[in-house]
C-alpha cells in the first residue's frame, strides 16, 4: 500500500503531466465559428486530427474540393487547426452525410500560409465539384520527437521530469500494481503442457491510472497480461515509457511497442510507431511486410497505418501482382485497391487481368457475387479500345459473367465514340462516375521518363540530338483524351527535371525548390476546356519501388520544401528516377 508521505511526491510529479495534456486538449474549437475557421469532421479519432475539412463561411460551414489538393494544402489546414503538421491528404473517403455549400475548390497553396483562406482560389462557392469529392486531411498530433540513428529511433514525448519519474519505475519505491507478463514459448513440456515464461514488473496505479485499460483501480492490486514470445523482452520498456514518455525504438521491437500502445489505449506511442513502420516498408520487394502490416493495422484499427500501406501497394501495385504476396491478398484489400485513382498500373486492360488472374487462381473460395463486386470496379471505359474489341474472346471470366462484361463493354464503347457532352446529355453518363476517371496509367503513350541518374556520364550514352545537349528534358506526344474520337488530336508535352536554379533560369523558370519537375503542354488548350489535365509524376528509387507521387501545379511539381522531402521513404538523390503522366479527365 502507499504511505501518505509517499503519495504526496507522486502526486506532484502527475501534476505537470495534468496540466500538460490540459494544453495539449486546450485546442478545443471555439464554440462560436469565425470567419474562415476549419475544422475536421466525421473522422476516427477522438482528437479531432482527422477528418473531412469544413471552413466556415458568411455564416455556414462548407466542404472543400479535392482538385489539386496535396500536402502543402494540409499543412496549412493543420497548421491552422495548431496541429503539429499534416500527415496525408484523403481523397474519396465517405466521412458521412453533408449536405452544406462546398466553399472552395482549386485551391493553391505555398504551403507556409497560416489560414486556409489565405490560399489562392477563385471565389467562394465557385466550383464545379460535388460532395463526392470533398477532400480530407490527417493531421500530426502530439509533441513528438524522432530522431533516428542507425536504424533505432529515439522517440520523446516527455514534458517534464521525465528523469524522476524514470527514476521512480527504476527503483520500484512504493510501487502497488503488479503486472505479470506471460507468453508461452511454443515448447510442450513433460506434463502435456505448454511452456510458460514471464516476468512480473510492479508500477505505481497513480501513474498507471491515466491509461484506463490498465484496470489500475483502487480495488485491483495487479493484472496478466499473455503477449507474445518476441514481445515480453520489451514490455518494461513499454512500462518504462508510460512514466518517461521516452523510449528507444528498434526495428525488432517497434511492432510490439505499437501492439502494446494499442492494447494500453496509449495512443501517442501507437501513433509514432505506426509511422516508424513506414520506414521499412519498401524494403521487402516480397510485399508481405506490407500486406501483413496491412492486416494488422486493420486489426488494431489504426487508420494512418492502414491508408500508409493501401497507398504504397496502388503506387506499387505492378510489382505486387508478380510478388508471392499477390495470391494472398485478401478480397477487401484488393477491394479497396481496386477503388484507388492512384493506383499505378499500365493501363485499365492490365489491371482487369490481373483480377482476373487473381480470381481464376483463388477457385471457388471467391463466390461470384464477390466476383461481381471486384469486376464492376474495373473502369472499362478507360480500356484502350484495341483491348475492348478483344476482351469477348480474350477474357478468361467472360463467360462466367457474360452480363456483366456486355453490360461494361457496350458503355466503354460509347465512350469512346460519342462526345461527352452527348454522352450525358442521355443519362448514360455522369461526370460523377468513377469509371470515367483515369488511374494512372504508365503505358505508352501517356508517359514519359527521365532518368537524370545518368546526366553525370552522359556523353557515353547515346541520346537523341537534343537530349545530348539538354538531357533534363523529353519530348513526348499524346492524344488530347483517350477516347476514341480524340485519337488524331495530339498534344506536344516538354517534361523537365531541375536540380539547380541554374538549369532553371536557363530555361526562364521559376523553381521553388530542387529538384523541380516540369510539365508543360507545346499546344494551347483552350480549345479543350471541356478536358482538365490531372497530371502526376512519379518518383521511383534505384529503379525498384514508387517511394513518391506528385501533381502538379501551374505545370511544375515540387518534390521537396527547403530540402524536407514531401514523402516519407527516403531514397538518395542520386537514384531517383521520375516518370511523368498524362492523365486528361472529362470535366
Ligand atoms: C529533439 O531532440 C533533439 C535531441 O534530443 C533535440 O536537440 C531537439 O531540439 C528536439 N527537437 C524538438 C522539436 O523537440
Ligand atoms: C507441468 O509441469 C510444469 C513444469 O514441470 C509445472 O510448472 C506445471 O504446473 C505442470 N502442469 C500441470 C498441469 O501439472
Ligand atoms: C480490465 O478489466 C476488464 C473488465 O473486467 C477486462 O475485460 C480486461 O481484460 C482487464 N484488462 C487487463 C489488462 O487485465
Ligand atoms: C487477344 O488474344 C489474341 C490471341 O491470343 C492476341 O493476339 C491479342 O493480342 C489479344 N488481345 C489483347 C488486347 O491482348
Ligand atoms: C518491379 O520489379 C522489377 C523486377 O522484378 C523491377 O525491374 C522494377 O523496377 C520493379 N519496380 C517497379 C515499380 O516496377
Ligand atoms: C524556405 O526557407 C527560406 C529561408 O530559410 C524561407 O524564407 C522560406 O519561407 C522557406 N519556405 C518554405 C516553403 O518553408
Amino acid at each position: 500500500m502507499l504511505g501518505h508521505r509517499n503519495l504526496f511526491p507522486l502526486w506532484l510529479l502527475l501534476l505537470p503531466h495534468v496540466s500538460g495534456s490540459a494544453v495539449m486538449f486546450g485546442r478545443q474549437r471555439n464554440p462560436v465559428p469565425q470567419e474562415g475557421n476549419v475544422r475536421l469532421f466525421g473522422g476516427d479519432g477522438a482528437d479531432g486530427a482527422d477528418g473531412r475539412v469544413e471552413i466556415y463561411h458568411g455564416g455556414s460551414w462548407g466542404t472543400v474540393c479535392d482538385d489539386d489538393w496535396d500536402l502543402a494544402e494540409a499543412q496549412v489546414v493543420c497548421r491552422q487547426l495548431r496541429f503539429l503538421g499534416a500527415v496525408s491528404v484523403v481523397i474519396g473517403k465517405d466521412y458521412g452525410k453533408v449536405s452544406g455549400p462546398i466553399w472552395l475548390d482549386d485551391l493553391t497553396c505555398k504551403g507556409t500560409e497560416n489560414y486556409l483562406s489565405a490560399c489562392g482560389f477563385g471565389s467562394w462557392g465557385k466550383t464545379d465539384c460535388t460532395h463526392k469529392e470533398d477532400v480530407g486531411v490527417i493531421c500530426e498530433t502530439g509533441s513528438s520527437n524522432v530522431t533516428g540513428r542507425n536504424s533505432a529511433y529515439s522517440l520523446d514525448h516527455s514534458i517534464s521530469l521525465s528523469d524522476e519519474r524514470g527514476q521512480i519505475f527504476d527503483s520500484g519505491n512504493s510501487c502497488d500494481f503488479l503486472i505479470s507478463v506471460r507468453s508461452v514459448t511454443g515448447n510442450t513440456q513433460e506434463n502435456e503442457t505448454q511452456e510458460e515464461v514471464g516476468l512480473t514488473i510492479c508500477a505505481h496505479k497513480l501513474i498507471l491510472s491515466q491509461f484506463p485499460l490498465f484496470n489500475a483501480s483502487e480495488e485491483t492490486t495487479g493484472i496478466t497480461v499473455d503477449v507474445d514470445q518476441s514481445c515480453e523482452p520489451h514490455f518494461s520498456s513499454f512500462i518504462r515509457y508510460i512514466y518517461t514518455r521516452q523510449v528507444d525504438v528498434t526495428l525488432s521491437s517497434v511492432k510490439c511497442l505499437h501492439w502494446m500502445a494499442y492494447k494500453f489505449g496509449v495512443k501517442q506511442l501507437m501513433e509514432e510507431t505506426g509511422r516508424l513502420f513506414t520506414k521499412f516498408i519498401p524494403e521487402d520487394a516480397s510485399f508481405q511486410t506490407q500486406v501483413s502490416l496491412h492486416e494488422y493495422a486493420v486489426e488494431t484499427e489504426d487508420f494512418v497505418l492502414q491508408e500508409t500501406c493501401i497507398q504504397y501497394l496502388a503506387w506499387n501495385y505492378q510489382n505486387l501482382t508478380m510478388s508471392p504476396a499477390w495470391t494472398q491478398l485478401s478480397v477487401e484489400l484488393l477491394g479497396s485497391l481496386l477503388l484507388r485513382s492512384d493506383l499505378v498500373v499500365s493501363d485499365e486492360y492490365f489491371l482487369l487481368q490481373t483480377v482476373e488472374g487473381w480470381i481464376a487462381e483463388k477457385g471457388k473460395s471467391i463466390s461470384l457475387e464477390t466476383q461481381v463486386d471486384l469486376l464492376s470496379r474495373i473502369r472499362f471505359p478507360m480500356i484502350p479500345a484495341e483491348a475492348l474489341y478483344d476482351l469477348e474472346s480474350n477474357s478468361s471470366l467472360y463467360s462466367t459473367h457474360e452480363n456483366l462484361y456486355r453490360k461494361n463493354i457496350l458503355r466503354a464503347l460509347q465512350f469512346n465514340v460519342l462526345l461527352f457532352s452527348k454522352l450525358t446529355s442521355n443519362k448514360k453518363f455522369d461526370r460523377e462516375d468513377d469509371d470515367i476517371r483515369p488511374r494512372i496509367y504508365t503505358a505508352e503513350p501517356w508517359s514519359t521518363a527521365i532518368d537524370r541518374q545518368q546526366t553525370r556520364n552522359f556523353y557515353n550514352q547515346r541520346y537523341d540530338q537534343y537530349n545530348q545537349q539538354n538531357p533534363s528534358t523529353m519530348y513526348f506526344n499524346t492524344p488530347v483524351h483517350n477516347s476514341l474520337i480524340f485519337k488524331s488530336k495530339m498534344i506536344r508535352w516538354e517534361a523537365n527535371v531541375f536540380k539547380s536554379q541554374y538549369e532553371c533560369s536557363n530555361r526562364g523558370v521559376r523553381c521553388e525548390s530542387f529538384p523541380s519537375a516540369r510539365l508543360a503542354p507545346q499546344n494551347s488548350l483552350t480549345e479543350w476546356s471541356n478536358i482538365l489535365f490531372r497530371n502526376r509524376l512519379l518518383l521511383m528509387c534505384q529503379g525498384k519501388y514508387i517511394f513518391q507521387v506528385q501533381d502538379f501545379k501551374g505545370n511544375m511539381a515540387n518534390m521537396a520544401v527547403n530540402g524536407t522531402q514531401f514523402s516519407p521513404y527516403s531514397c538518395p538523390d542520386d537514384q531517383q528516377t521520375y516518370r511523368f503522366v498524362v492523365r486528361p479527365e472529362y470535366v
